[in-house]
């Protein structure tokens, strides 16, 4: 069963005084699940919506389009390889190709260890330092092979 955690139940106290109507919670609660879960289940979904007394499907609808919001466990490492333009035209599918061969799983899977999860998304807003790949919340540009080892290693 999915409940906030006291420290989560106190920012939401204070959230609640800050934003002027209980939907306008809606994103900063998904992102709280996460944080806390690195998951988004249907069970939280239900929580949130009777904490803020909006039909579930609707918080549902607003998880499901933002591709930032796990659905799914991912690994404690996430790594998500941006394949838009910019990095398409600098190496993506190189980087990619390393990627795999370093982590030995393709887009949408995870390791069998559970550290890595292997995800393509859209542009992260950070084209000009192409290519781009998010670990978590941080942010590692202008890929190369030896700068992946590099952080692979330090991520052991
Ligand atoms: S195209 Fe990759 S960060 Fe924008």
């Amino acid at each position: 069963m999915f409940v906030f955690t006291d420290e989560n139940l106190k920012k939401i106290e204070a959230l609640q005084k800050r934003y002027p109507s209980p939907k306008a919670l809606t994103l900063p609660l998904l992102w709280m699940v996460q944080y806390q879960e690195k998951v988004i289940s249907l069970e939280a979904i239900e929580v949130i919506a009777k904490l803020i007394d909006t039909p579930p499907m609707e918080i549902y609808r607003v998880a499901t389009f933002y591709t930032m919001f796990n659905l799914e466990r991912v690994g404690k490492y996430h790594v998500q390889l941006c394949k838009t333009l910019s990095c398409a035209l600098c190496g993506k599918a190189e980087i990619l190709e390393h990627l795999e061969a370093k982590l030995g799983i393709v887009p949408g899977e995870s390791s069998e260890d559970g550290r890595y999860t292997l995800t393509q998304v859209e542009c992260l807003g950070s084209c000009g330092t192409a290519p781009v790949m998010q670990i978590n919340d941080v942010y590692y540009e202008n890929l190369t092979d030896d700068k992946i080892d590099a952080i692979l290693e330090e991520l052991r």
